[in-house]
């Protein structure tokens, strides 16, 4: 039998309705920003990965699905949206706006080590504002993605805050943090030994030497900032203290992607149960990363969420999700044309309908209104059609009524 993928999920049941749920709710929330929707390929150039999320990070490294399609071109399915966003702003010429504030919700894919909380396709909900360059708008980003989670009944969280400086800090940074890992180099794995000289901060994130102590005693970012990295530090913490977020500074938060400057945080949750899956939000901002994809100097900032970790919160904290309530359960007992006329007519005035195609018994057809639990049950058999009315049952009261079919629209207008 063929299974599925490693590390993919069917989403059935009470999954899916959890991630449709997420899936409108999402739309809805973000209408309060006033961000619009954006869409964009699955699978781009390979090379605007490496450009855009850095070839020395794990990402790009290890995780990405390639393939070449058969025009003989390199193709990369999205590890994660930032780049192809920034792509479309700027192949689109979405500049021209003052800011842009785009919202998404997809899949992406990481050929990862498959474990709980961690696919290989996963679906992030996620924001990208360009053009502003303002502390003030990185508070509210950062309220926004904590205030959505909240709004789902998650709020035993904690969001992790840290500051990669401008280009002149990461630049003394980066010397700083080779110097004091030089001298660990043989204890280095052998990834990190080649991105010592390349890339050294992204050693402090690896999986394996990220975990060491020595690599976790590495000089602190916090150190380095100039004062203008200070200065904007400071006023982001206000703007969070102003919107009444909790934040905590973590001075070893790098964040795995190669673009990020000034501010990064998580969003991390405190269920024991997640385990080491419990970041369920990651981002920051990217000042240069439209200039290095070849687009104008503009400021960048943004977050993704994962939406498989939040179902794994929201299935272990029980919380309610609503179910989408059935209209109309029809019962044909005749089998006649008739009943699927009035099924068609009270779909097309908006009612959800569901009626029973196969012939259950009795006992079976009430089996399904007790697993469809609809507002009502429009019951028709032989005497209904020569009479040309129906039988409608309050699934509440249980009362009985007989509607004539002409005037079933009416009623049901009157009383749903
Ligand atoms: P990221 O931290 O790589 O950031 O991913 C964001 C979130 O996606 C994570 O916090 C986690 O919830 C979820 N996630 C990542 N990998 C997996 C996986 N293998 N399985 C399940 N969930 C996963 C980014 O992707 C950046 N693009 C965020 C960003 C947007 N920064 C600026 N703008």
């Amino acid at each position: 039998m063929i299974q599925k993928p490693k590390g993919t999920m069917d989403l059935y049941g009470v999954d899916a309705s959890i991630y449709k749920y997420i899936e409108s709710y999402t739309d809805n929330y973000m209408k309060l920003y006033n961000y619009e929707y954006i869409k964009t390929p699955t699978f781009e150039d390979t090379s605007l990965f490496y450009r855009g999320v850095g070839e020395g990070t794990d990402i790009v490294n290890k995780e990405t699905y390639d393939f070449v399609d058969k025009g003989n071109r390199n193709m990369t399915l999205r590890p994660e949206f930032t780049a192809g966003v920034v792509r479309s702003y700027i192949e689109n010429k979405l500049y021209t706006d003052n800011i842009k504030k785009f919202y998404y919700f997809g899949s992406a894919f990481r050929y990862e080590r498959p474990q709980s909380g961690r696919f290989r396709e996963f679906t992030q909900m996620g924001v990208e504002v360009f053009g502003v360059k303002n502390p003030y708008l990185d508070s509210e980003v950062i309220s926004l993605a904590y205030n959505y989670l909240n709004g789902l009944g998650i709020t035993d969280l904690k969001v992790k805050l840290n500051s990669l400086g401008d280009e002149i800090t990461r630049k003394t940074y980066s010397e700083k943090v080779k110097e004091y890992l030089k001298v660990d180099y043989d204890n280095l794995c052998d990834t990190c030994k080649e991105r010592l000289e390349k890339n050294p901060l992204r050693i402090l994130d690896c999986k394996y030497d990220g975990e060491r102590e020595y690599v976790k005693n590495a000089p602190k970012i916090l150190d380095y900032l100039t004062e203008d990295s200070i200065s904007y530090f400071e006023k982001v913490k206000e703007g969070l203290d102003i919107l009444g977020v909790p934040y905590e500074e973590d001075s070893s938060l790098v964040r795995g992607l190669d673009y990020y400057s000034d501010t990064v945080f998580e969003i991390v949750s405190n269920l024991e149960e997640l385990g080491k899956a419990n970041t369920l939000c990651g981002g920051g901002r990217y000042d240069s990363l439209v200039k290095k994809l070849d687009g104008p100097d503009t400021p960048g900032l943004g977050f993704a969420i994962g939406i498989e970790r939040i179902i794994a919160v929201l299935k272990e904290l029980e919380v309610f999700i609503p179910k989408e309530e059935l209209d109309i359960f029809v019962m044909d007992l005749c089998n006649d044309p008739l009943v699927y006329q009035v099924v068609d007519d009270l779909r097309g005035s908006g009612f959800s309908c569901e009626v029973d195609y196969s012939s259950k018994s009795m006992k079976g057809k009430w089996k399904l209104v007790d697993k469809y639990n609809p507002a009502y049950i429009v019951i028709i058999g032989e005497d209904e059609v020569k009479g040309a009315f129906v039988t409608l049952k309050d699934n509440t009261t249980k009362e009985e009524t007989k509607v004539k079919i002409s005037e079933l629209l009416d009623y049901l207008d009157m009383n749903l």
